[in-house]
């Protein structure tokens, strides 16, 4: 397993994903669902951030305290399920900055294909957290973030709610040096693909699509 994976075992967390794997889950309540561990997610993953001292004025005195160092992070949402989690990670730092990538899965081959590509253009000088619910072959991510690297972030972490296995293994392989975030590592991938128990298609159940 890579070193750098980190299950994120809040009893909060485990309790919505629980809630949000049943297949009779109406699509409002899982949209509200994964935006709402988005945010406890939010919370670990930049557990880690910078801090500068400021002077500030309270009603009594003044006093050096606490602020975020640098500039602001940037959140990389990989569409279209990506931006389930986004929502979360944005009500806990609304001010972040956002960039896409757009890439689908092809059914037959399991092969990632970019359609979309926009991230800040002062990237290389911010943290980036990139965003996208399934970890699954791999495919997606380990895409998402070679083409992420062209372009020179301080630092990126990826944040995902299941992850397989094989797909942890595999993206270990290509980005050994990026840490991955996961509410719940599953079982396996079926034949297609899919994550064992897993909890469906993503997208289709955030988007109510299918
Ligand atoms: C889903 C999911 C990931 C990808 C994971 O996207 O959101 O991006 O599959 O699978 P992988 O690890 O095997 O690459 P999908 O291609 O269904 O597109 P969508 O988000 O537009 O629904
Ligand atoms: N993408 C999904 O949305 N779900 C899976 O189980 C695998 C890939």
């Amino acid at each position: 397993m890579q070193e750098t994976f980190s299950l994120v075992d809040h009893p909060l967390v485990q309790h919505k994903l629980t809630l949000m794997r049943d297949k009779n889950c109406p699509t409002a309540h899982f949209r509200q669902l994964i935006r709402e561990i988005a945010l406890l997610l939010a919370y670990e993953v930049t557990r880690d951030l910078p801090l500068a001292q400021t002077e500030v004025q309270t009603p009594l005195e003044t006093m050096q305290a606490p602020i975020l160092a640098g500039k602001k992070l940037c959140f990389i949402s990989v569409l279209r399920a990506g931006n389930g989690l986004l929502e979360g990670m944005l009500d806990l730092i609304p001010s972040a900055r956002v960039g896409h990538i757009g890439l689908y899965r092809d059914p037959d081959t399991l092969q990632a294909v970019e359609y979309y590509y926009k991230v800040p253009e002062d990237i290389s000088e911010r943290q980036a957290i990139v965003v996208d619910p399934m970890l699954a072959t791999a495919n997606s991510l380990s895409a998402a973030i070679t083409r992420l690297k062209q372009d020179r972030p301080v630092k990126i972490k990826v944040v995902c709610l299941l992850a397989a296995p094989e797909g942890v293994a595999a993206f270990g392989e290509a980005h050994p040096d990026v840490p991955v975030f996961t509410a719940a590592l599953d079982r396996e991938l079926n034949d297609h693909g899919y994550i064992l128990p897993g909890l469906g298609d993503a997208g289709d159940r955030i988007y109510g699509t299918r």
